[in-house]
Formats: C-alpha cells, sequence, structure tokens
C-alpha cells in the first residue's frame, strides 16, 4: 500500500516537474522570439529622429535664433558663421549613417524639394510620399522594394509644416518649386529604409 502511494506521488511529481520544465521551456521559447519586426524597427528609428530634430529646431534653433537672439540659423551656415537649419542637421547626420554602411538608410524628401538632392528617385518613394499627403500625415506609409537586387522593407512618414516659419522659408526660398504651402501641410517625408536580407 504504502509503496502504491509512493509510486503515484513520485509519478505525480515526475509529472510536475515534466509540465513545469515543459511550460518553463514554452516561456524560454516566447521569450527568444526576436519582437522586432521591420515595422517596429523603422518607427523607433523614426520617433529618435523626429524627436532629434524637434529637440534642436526647439532648444537651440528657436532659443538661440528667436528667444535669445544670440546667433540665427541660415542655410549658408558656414560663411554666415550660424547654426545649420534643422533640415540641414538632419541630413548630415543621414550622410554619416549612410557611410557607416550600417544596411539601413534614411532621408528627408519632397516632391516639391528646395535641394534637387531631397526628390524622391524610387517608384515607392513617390508613391510613400503621395500616400502621406493625401492622408495628411495620419498613418505613415509601408512598403518593400528591390534596390540593387536586394529586398528592403521601406517606411515614409510625413513630414508636416507645424509652424509658420517652415511655411515661410520654402515659400520664400528662390529655389522652391512650390510657393503655397501652408501650415498643417505636409510638405515632404522622412524615408527610413532598413535591409530584408543579409547585405
Ligand atoms: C530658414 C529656412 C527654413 C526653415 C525655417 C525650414 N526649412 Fe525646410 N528646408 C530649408 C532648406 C534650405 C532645405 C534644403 C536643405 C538641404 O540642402 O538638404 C530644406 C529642406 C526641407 C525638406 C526636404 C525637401 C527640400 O525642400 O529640400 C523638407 C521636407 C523640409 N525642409 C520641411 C521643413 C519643415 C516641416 C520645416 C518646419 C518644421 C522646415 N522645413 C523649416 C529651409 C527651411
Amino acid at each position: 500500500m504504502k509503496n502504491i502511494r509512493t509510486i503515484i506521488a513520485s509519478a505525480l511529481l515526475t509529472a510536475g516537474v515534466t509540465v513545469a520544465l515543459a511550460s518553463t521551456a514554452r516561456a524560454a521559447d516566447i521569450k527568444d522570439q526576436p519582437l522586432i519586426t521591420p515595422k517596429l524597427m523603422t518607427d523607433a528609428l523614426h520617433a529618435v529622429m523626429d524627436s532629434d530634430r524637434a529637440v534642436y529646431t526647439k532648444n537651440v534653433v528657436n532659443r538661440l535664433a528667436n528667444q535669445e537672439k544670440v546667433i540665427t540659423a541660415t542655410e549658408h551656415w558656414q560663411d554666415d558663421k550660424s547654426l545649420p537649419l534643422p533640415a540641414q542637421m538632419f541630413r548630415m547626420g543621414a550622410e554619416m549613417v549612410a557611410a557607416k554602411n550600417k544596411g539601413f538608410t534614411y532621408s528627408l524628401l519632397s516632391k516639391w524639394p528646395i535641394n534637387p538632392q531631397n526628390a524622391p528617385k524610387t517608384e515607392v518613394e513617390v508613391a510613400g510620399l503621395d500616400f502621406v499627403a493625401a492622408n495628411e500625415g495620419t498613418e505613415p506609409f509601408y512598403s518593400e522594394e528591390t534596390l540593387g537586387g536586394k529586398k528592403y522593407f521601406t517606411a515614409i512618414y510625413a513630414d508636416v509644416g507645424v509652424v509658420t516659419a517652415c511655411v515661410k522659408c520654402h515659400n520664400e526660398h528662390a529655389d522652391t518649386p512650390k510657393t503655397d504651402f501652408k501650415i498643417g501641410d505636409v510638405m515632404g517625408g522622412v524615408v527610413i529604409r532598413v535591409p530584408l536580407e543579409s547585405l
């Protein structure tokens, strides 16, 4: 009798341990699943870029140029000994990242660019800029494209003219192809591209 009880108890214990081990293994499996999808990655990268640009615009350019009136931000910042424009800061960062060959690239583009280098080049870039402009920046655009034989995930986020300065400077710039931007207009978009296969 005692023996049978012991056998049953040890069988139950073994079963319990097995179930516990199995569930630990399942938890580990789930934990080890990569959670970063290409979309989550571009969304996260965009959050960083967007925040850095907003911080530079607000706490450096706007504070020093408009509030403290210490220094201005101008396009020819080297000659003028002024601060680079936020879009120029963004492009310099993007060029430095591209030179590091990490696979992912980003840029600030527009269908109405002041700098022709910032015009869309691929079909997906054109479609994405049209999409974010049509939905007034309420939703990003996601797609895939093959460039140079490699597959990429491409995300495009609206760049909105949130303050008068954006609209005024662009509308009045000698090289702008568009002179009727209004506050709240989508003026362009941030394009972020991550590889979907090893490079
Ligand atoms: C003082 C002038 C000025 C202000 C203010 C300004 N921009 Fe620009 N922006 C420029 C110039 C010049 C470029 C081209 C920079 C380059 O060489 O890449 C540019 C580039 C851009 C581009 C890339 C396409 C293009 O036109 O070359 C976008 C999109 C853009 N700006 C949006 C904005 C938004 C949105 C704001 C406000 C948050 C803003 N800009 C504020 C002058 C300005």
